[in-house]
């Protein structure tokens, strides 16, 4: 399948729209906000999704491949979304799910939608899940499901970190800073990669650990060779860790979706960049004059 054939089948909206926002924080220092929808690429594969998913798609297809296998959580926005590209290009998908009790349990939404779409879930206990990026593991896997186009966790590859500098290309000579909340790290690894000599991407971790600097080293080496573009790491905003929420962060994400007229804006990455990004413009982190890009991933 060419780039266009799959360009066709899922039609995605490229580039994504950019939008200059309003927002106190950035006006009163002179700061301009630009908000990148790239959740308006496509509806089932929106934001990094597509951007990630797109390579390894073509990939599948021309290797030869009928099926998908990839890993996630329960509430995995990357397992949904590659359960809608197997559909849409009718290829089968398994989902490796982290924890067996899920089995024995009602689908939650998010699960229920990948079983809508025909993926096979395959939950396994968490010690096994651990062992998701073992060589030897992975073996196991394409044996057991009959060879699948094998995509890890959250996406993040290679191919997917290449995808992803489509988005920083996209963001040249438009901005100096280009944000984005980081999970593995590969949407950023990618942005910073794509982004012209002067801009800078800046990434905001939602998991504790201060483990994903090595990550995104590690994601640039497997994709180019090397380290690519000038990048950091804001550490203070994960907000005590994946998926957790504060009042003040629900208070803050529906006023910023109000005041610019947004749909309800995703809590786990999107809420906390845009909230970081505010608390640095108030501490006086971007200079007058300057453009700060929020890129809005799903
Ligand atoms: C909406 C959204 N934004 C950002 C990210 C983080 O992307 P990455 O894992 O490439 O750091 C994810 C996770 O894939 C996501 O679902």
């Amino acid at each position: 399948m060419s780039s266009d054939v799959l360009g066709q089948a899922l039609g995605p909206r490229l580039p994504s729209p950019l939008r200059e926002v309003d927002e106190p924080a950035f006006t009163e220092r002179g700061v301009r906000l630009l908000l990148k929808r790239d959740d308006l690429i496509h509806p089932a594969l929106p934001g990094n999704k597509w951007r990630k998913l797109a390579p390894n798609l073509r990939s599948a297809t021309a290797s030869g491949h009928r099926a998908l296998l990839t890993f996630g959580g329960a509430y995995s926005n990357h397992l949904r979304a590659t359960a809608a590209a197997g559909r849409l290009l009718g290829l089968a998908t398994v989902g490796v799910v982290r924890g067996d009790e899920l089995a024995r349990k009602p689908l939650n939404p998010s699960l229920a939608r990948c079983a809508a779409d025909g993926m096979r879930l395959h939950f396994v206990p968490r010690s096994e899940y651990r062992r998701r990026a073992d060589p030897g593991y992975l073996d196991e896997l394409r044996a057991r499901f009959g060879g699948p186009y094998l995509v890890p966790e959250g996406g993040s590859n290679a191919l997917a970190v290449e995808g992803c500098t489509a988005l920083g290309e996209e963001l040249r000579g438009v901005t100096d800073v280009a944000a984005v909340a980081c999970g593995t790290g590969g949407t950023l690894a990618g942005l910073a990669a794509g982004l012209a000599p002067g801009q800078r991407a800046l990434g905001v971790p939602v998991l504790r650990g201060g483990f994903l600097g090595d990550e995104v080293t590690r994601l640039q080496h497997a994709a180019f060779g090397a380290v690519r573009g000038d990048w950091t790491l804001d550490d203070r905003f994960h907000g005590g860790g994946y998926a957790r929420t504060t009042p003040e962060l629900e208070e803050f994400a529906a006023a910023f979706a109000a005041r610019h007229a947004l749909p309800q804006l995703d809590r786990v990455y999107v809420a906390k960049l845009l909230h970081a990004l505010t608390t640095l413009a108030a501490e006086g982190a971007f200079p007058e004059g300057s453009t700060v890009t929020a890129v809005v991933t799903g």
